[in-house]
């Protein structure tokens, strides 16, 4: 892998993924995987167990996540596929970078703060140094493009941080990365326009990008409408409508919106339907993909081999620069 620009990043296997996931980052994993790239998708199942998770879940969730990705069009012949966990690797690098970042910059993290605050019975080391543990994922790739949504630009940041620190201590070794992103960096909750949709929030905020025809209806005709002119609702389906609407929608609702006067009943259910036809092709390649867990059982060790060998070559540079005994 002899490419110059290197793409990384990864999704926490914590539930169904829902469209903002979508629109806010697989959409431009899938989009990346061109020749001028080497492209790496991880499953961050490390950092999903900073907050608290059933055990009997999480193994599933990891393979929804795995059969998520491939569905929507990430192919293994051209990204390097794999789990987290199964490159222990980077755990290793988490603690060399630990060793240089001051824990004020992690104290200050926008997602640290929400998190402490959403869940004040466990308020784990694990949460402080979530950042650390991604900059190594990031950094043990020596990835330099990070397609991620808004929510992760600070942690990108912090990431080109610690890449100074380690190189002013130890030695020019880590090229500082750059989130890339969609224009959709923010999808809002289906419940609440003025918050980012949210697994976290519950199902009833998001649509998920399995869910089945009739569930999307059902969640769109309960979700948020106005009969005056909100810019937040407004913004929130226009955005949706430009994303997963037919063209004939799109010119037939252009007008509504033009004159902020939006039959809500009406869009939402052609919205629905749009959406619901948007993701056909992946409902029918996963369900399909969901048969054959061997091959993509195949896939995955694949991966974490590749991404074992490239990480082990980071590995072993920077434990020669940081001066242990080897
Ligand atoms: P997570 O589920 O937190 O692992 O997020 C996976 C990816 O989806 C990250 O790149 C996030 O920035 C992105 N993302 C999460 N929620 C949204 C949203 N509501 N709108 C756009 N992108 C999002
Ligand atoms: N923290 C990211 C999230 O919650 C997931 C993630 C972990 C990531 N490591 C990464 C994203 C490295 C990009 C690059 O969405």
């Amino acid at each position: 892998m002899n490419k110059k620009n290197i793409i990384v990043s990864g999704i926490q296997p914590s539930g169904e993924l829902h469209i903002g996931n979508y629109l806010g980052a697989l959409k431009n994993f899938v989009k990346l995987q061109t020749e001028d790239y080497a492209c790496i998708f991880f499953i961050a199942d490390l950092h999903s167990m900073t907050i608290n998770y059933d055990t009997k879940e999480k193994a599933k969730q990891t393979m929804d996540l795995v059969l998520d990705y491939l569905a929507a069009g990430l192919d293994p012949e051209k990204s390097t596929i794999y789990i987290q966990s199964q490159v222990p690797v980077c755990t290793e690098l988490t603690w060399v970078f630990n060793t240089v970042t001051p824990v004020a910059e992690l104290e200050r993290m926008t997602q640290f703060k929400d998190k402490t605050q959403k869940h004040t019975q466990n308020i784990n080391v694990g949460l402080l140094d979530y950042p650390v543990l991604m900059a190594a994922d990031i950094l043990i790739n020596r990835g330099n493009v990070i397609p991620v949504g808004q929510d992760q630009f600070q942690h990108v940041e912090l990431t080109r941080k610690i890449a100074r620190y380690f190189n002013n201590r130890f030695g020019q070794t880590f090229e500082e990365p750059k989130e890339v992103i969609t224009n959709t960096p923010k999808i809002m909750s289906l419940a609440d326009p003025t918050k980012k949709m949210s697994k976290s929030h519950g199902p009833k905020s998001y649509i998920a990008i399995n869910d089945s025809p009739e569930t999307i209806a059902n969640k769109m005709k309960k979700a948020v409408s106005t009969t005056e002119y909100d810019k937040a609702v407004y913004d929130f389906y226009s955005t949706l409508l430009e994303e997963f609407g037919s063209t004939e929608n799109q010119k037939y609702f252009a007008a509504q919106f033009k004159e902020k006067d939006i039959k809500f009943s009406e869009l939402k259910k052609a919205l629905a339907e749009d959406i619901a036809e948007y993701f056909k092709p992946f409902r029918e390649k996963r369900a399909k993909l969901e048969k054959d867990p061997q091959y993509v059982r195949e896939i995955l060790k694949t991966g974490a081999a590749k991404a074992e060998k490239r990480a082990q070559e980071t590995m072993k540079e920077v434990r020669k620069k940081i001066g242990l005994l080897n």
